[in-house]
């Protein structure tokens, strides 16, 4: 039995997931990575009813690394087949539930037909706001960090803007959601201890939750499981202990 207790006051505002382990979890199995990769939208279809359910504002899954077109063209394409048989079975339901979609990554490297089906989806529930789901697909955070500093320099070379106007809060408004909260948990499922190029500028102060299940098995209790871990830690943001239970960084 588990003694600890969901707090309902204390869910993170932003989860996000690197959604490890379809390929090994289809082996295992006799499988074929595609498989493998098919199990997994089981996994994404229910871990966001259930980041719904629990109250979770923003849940970032990453789908699809920009490392990951280096993969076989056969399961690249499973993979693209997969994208838009979510899009095509699950935005009624999305939608409904007041959810926005929104994206992240390189859409320009994803065959046109997803990307219309995703740039449709993101126009029909920009209006939404009982949580944002937003995909990395075809993301780097290098890239991401890389096309900052492009737009930025490119803003300094017309005048617009002073290299020394350049701090943390201009960075941040130059990556591909800005708008969105750093996370203040990130989840890897699949026995992996690495964080493979995601979120690198955003999750600078996130907790991460690292756990054996291999995503086509994780369901809302893995999901649960890493909240109340969340739930146990002390976020300290380079403060004291002490400083952070007085909540006054001058009560040291
Ligand atoms: C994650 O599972 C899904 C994608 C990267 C698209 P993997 O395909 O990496 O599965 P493993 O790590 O090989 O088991
Ligand atoms: C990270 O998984 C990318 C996604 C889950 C989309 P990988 O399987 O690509 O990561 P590595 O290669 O094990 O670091
Ligand atoms: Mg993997």
């Amino acid at each position: 039995m588990r003694e600890r207790r969901l707090r309902r006051d204390a869910i993170p505002r932003h989860v996000a997931v690197i959604m490890d382990g379809n390929g090994r979890w289809a082996q295992a199995r006799g499988l074929s990575r595609a498989e493998g990769h098919h199990a997994g939208l089981e996994s994404v279809r229910a871990v966001v009813r259930s980041a719904h359910e629990l109250g979770i504002r923003i849940l970032t899954l990453y789908a699809f690394s920009s490392e990951n077109w280096s993969r076989p063209k056969a399961e690249v394409d499973a993979v693209m087949d997969l994208l838009d048989r979510y899009i095509d079975e699950e935005v009624d339901e999305v939608h409904r539930n007041g959810i926005q979609i929104r994206t992240m990554g390189q859409l320009a490297d994803v065959p046109r037909r997803t990307r219309q089906k995703l740039d449709e989806a993101v126009a029909r529930t920009a209006g939404n706001d009982q949580m944002v789901l937003c995909f990395a697909f075809s993301y780097g955070a290098r890239q991401e960090i890389v096309d900052a500093a492009r737009e930025l320099a490119q803003q300094v070379e017309e005048g617009k803007l002073r290299a020394s106007d350049i701090d943390e809060k201009l960075v941040s408004a130059h990556l591909y959601q800005p708008d969105l909260p750093d996370p203040d948990l990130l989840i890897r499922t699949g026995a992996e201890t690495r964080v493979s190029n995601f979120l690198l500028w955003q999750i600078a102060y996130s907790e991460l939750h690292f756990c054996d299940v291999m995503w086509p098995a994780f369901r809302k209790e893995d999901l649960v499981n890493a909240i109340l871990d969340y739930q146990a830690r002390e976020r300290r943001f380079g403060l004291t202990s002490a400083q952070v239970r007085s909540g006054c960084p001058e009560d040291a």
